[in-house]
């Protein structure tokens, strides 16, 4: 097995290596790590936020291992420098069009949640995210002037139904490996690409007669999964409600120092990243949650590699550690980053 790390920006360096010590310990010798520069850290070095180097690296490796990126000392760049490209161009670039974001409630963690007891306890979601079309990567966009000479800004919500097809089957696989609920959030009440969207679902979804399909407008979504987020299973968007949606439900289930993320393409080549940023406010101190990357190592072991065993046990060790009341400062405690990743470790063993 070999893997691209690609740590990046801020805390990026610092929590994937507490993965790599993670998943070193479980797979042993068959694991390798080829590393590369990535987002600002790239720039700095090669001028490009992804590098024609790192991208190579990363079609040759079976899958690829990602930090975090996004840089302050980059903020002046136009946007075609910017780290964020890094990761957009990357999941381009390698066509990773289905983003599955498990939200799950860890019930020690229960007190970080800032809702009620009652209305967290119990969730686990899964939000699966079209993430290689939308508005995200719609043409035409850009900035022009209008016809009074004002400046504005434009971009495009576009899907094609191949699009919407192959990431609603991936949203009824899932649902079928779960409880078999699938709820696709659009705002068809208003977006063409949205009617399109949910008319594609609707077709998909004959394949699927053993799963229950439900339809929700995203701002009822937000509302939702605030009110009562233990009624999702799995869910279907779009990149843009996907990205906020995702957010939303990691606030809910305590720290975003905790989720992971797979980014697949159609043969299970994956990227794996947790969802949070690059935080550069403690990028260096050895504060950061490593969990989320530890995580994301998991679904890593269980998407692409194919060793189910091996991330079950990962993700007992987490559970397992937080259990015994392991806390870095984001769940109000006080570890490290490398003593979290070695109560991750003495979890394992
Ligand atoms: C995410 C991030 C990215 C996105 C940014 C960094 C481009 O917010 O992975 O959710 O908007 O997709
Ligand atoms: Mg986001």
């Amino acid at each position: 097995m070999r893997i691209a790390l690609l740590a990046g920006d801020g805390i990026g360096p610092e929590i994937t290596a507490e993965a790599v010590k993670i998943l070193k310990a479980v797979v042993g010798q068959e694991i390798e790590f080829d590393e590369a520069l990535i987002g600002g850290a790239a720039w700095k070095v090669t001028g490009s936020p992804l590098p024609e180097e790192t991208l190579k690296l990363c079609r040759s490796t079976d899958a690829i291992l990602f930090g975090s990126v996004g840089d302050p000392e980059c903020d002046h760049l136009e946007r075609a420098l910017r780290p964020e490209q890094a990761i957009l161009g990357l999941r381009r670039e390698l066509d990773l069009f289905a983003n599955l974001r498990p939200a799950r409630l860890f019930p020690e963690l229960q007190a970080e949640s800032p809702l009620k007891e009652n209305r967290i306890s119990g969730t686990d979601l899964m939000i699966v995210r079209e993430l290689t079309g939308d508005v995200y990567f719609g043409t035409p966009r850009g900035q022009r002037k209008d016809d009074q000479n004002r400046r504005e800004g434009f971009d495009t919500m576009r899907y094609n139904e191949d699009e919407v097809r192959r990431i609603a089957r991936i949203g009824f696989e899932t649902a079928r490996t779960r409880s078999s609920n699938l709820c696709s959030i659009d705002k068809s009440n208003v977006l063409e690409t949205s009617q399109l969207w949910r008319t594609i679902v609707l077709e998909v979804a004959q394949e699927y007669p053993d799963v229950a399909l439900s339809h929700m407008y995203v701002d009822n979504a937000a509302m939702q999964l605030v009110r009562a987020p233990d009624q999702f299973d799995v869910i279907i968007t779009g990149n843009l409600f996907g990205d906020i949606l995702s957010d939303l439900a990691s606030a809910c289930v305590g720290s975003i120092g905790l989720l992971p993320s797979a980014s697949l393409n159609s043969e299970n080549k994956g990227l794996y990243e947790p969802i949070h940023g690059s935080a550069p406010d403690i990028a260096g101190q050895g504060k950061a949650n490593p969990l989320g990357t530890i995580l994301s190592g998991a679904m890593m072991l269980r998407y692409t590699l194919k060793r189910e065993d091996d991330a079950a046990r990962i993700e007992k060790a987490v559970a397992t550690a937080l259990e015994k009341g392991a806390r870095t400062a984001d769940l109000g405690g006080n570890m490290s980053t490398s003593e979290m990743g070695n109560a991750v470790l003495a979890a394992l063993n």
